[in-house]
This record gives structure tokens, sequence and C-alpha cells, in this order.
């Protein structure tokens, strides 16, 4: 039988393959297009996303938001979603157990929307994907391919939140998906180089 979108969306409600998914109130699949040229991976839903089933809708969402439109990027380019699809509570770490039951559903969602480039939001996302256990401050800012996905790692917005000094290298590194994804035809080329923008978004 034909497995679609809908579909995924469906399996991925109806998970309980880890203890996650008995505290949560939405599973959280992705906001942005399924059709997109760039997925954004983050780590995991907090309370505004458990509570609105939808990824990075908080406060390091409204920076992502700000970052991401301050470079022209609209909700047809991106596919936002996490390693794990249910908050884990008090907003901890997804354990390694967490993590592992939910990466066949991340996998079926890569296949589905067949990014060119992903964009690896902080430590987690970066370990999880790549099975290293790197600090992310040595590995960001670097393109690199794997399975024929052009992956690149970078901050995570809310690390971004504690620690601003570090708002430049950010913002800089969307810069570098912004121009690889131009010279690959993948998104429009911007006729000037953006400002940096102020604020938390
Ligand atoms: N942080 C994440 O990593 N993901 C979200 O969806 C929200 C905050």
């Amino acid at each position: 039988m034909a497995y679609y979108w809908p579909d995924f969306v469906e399996e991925c409600k109806h998970c309980q393959s880890c203890e996650l998914s008995k505290t949560r109130k939405n599973v959280v699949v992705f906001r942005g297009s399924v059709e997109a040229p760039l997925m954004i991976v983050g780590e995991g839903p907090g309370a505004s996303e458990d509570e609105q089933g939808l990824p990075f809708v908080g406060q390091a969402g409204r920076l992502l938001n700000l970052l991401f439109e301050g470079y022209g990027f609209t909700s047809d380019d991106y596919h936002i979603c996490n390693i794990v699809k249910c908050r884990p509570p008090e907003n901890r770490v997804p354990t390694p157990s967490e993590a592992k039951s939910c990466m066949p559903l991340l996998a079926k969602q890569v296949r589905f929307v067949k990014p060119k480039v992903i964009v690896l939001m902080g430590k987690t996302a970066y370990k999880y994907f790549t099975g290293s256990d790197e600090a992310i401050g040595k590995v960001r800012g670097q393109f690199f391919e794997k399975n024929n996905y052009l992956i690149f790692p970078t901050f995570h917005p809310a690390f971004i939140l504690r620690n601003n000094n570090h708002r430049m290298t950010l913002w800089q590194d969307i810069g570098h998906v912004r121009e690889k994804m131009e010279a690959l035809n993948l998104i429009p080329s911007l006729s000037e180089k953006p400002e940096m923008p102020e604020g938390r978004g």
C-alpha cells in the first residue's frame, strides 16, 4: 500500500517507542515545507513546542526565525524538526536511548523531504546525526557530505540566547548556508548582503 506524508505524520502521532510518549501533550513533527531544499534539525521540543505541536515556536524559535528571515529565507525554503519528537521532561537533553528510538522516524522524514542541505543546530543534533561526540564549537561552520546530503553543524539558538557574544558566529554560519544554497541554485541570489538583526525575535 502507498505510504504518503500524512501517513508518516500519523505514524509519528501514534508512536510509543519510548517513555517520552507518556508525558508529551503533542508529538512535534515539523514546520515549514515538506519539499524544502533545507532541513534544520534541533534537539527536542520544549514546553511551547509541546503545547502547540510545532518545533521552534518558543524563545529559541523566535531567534531562529529572526536570523533565517534576516537572510531572506521563507517557510518554503526550510523544513524544521528535531532529534526527538516528544518533549523530554524539564527540557532535559534526550537520553541516548530516546534519541535512538526516534531515529527511524527522523530517517524516514529525511527520505521524504530529500533536502539538499541539512543544518544541525547544537551538540545533540550533531551527535545523533553523525555518531560523534565532538564539541559543537569545534565542528561548526564547515560543510561535509554524508549519504549525498550536505551537512552543516552550527550553534543552537538557545545557546546564543545565553551567550550573545557568539551571535555573530551563528549569523555568519547561516550566511554560509545561504551562499551555498544560492551557488547550487536551490534559492535565488540576494541582491544585497543583509545586516545582522538585533534583539531576540
Ligand atoms: N529547541 C529545540 O531544539 N527544538 C525545538 O523545537 C525548540 C527548542
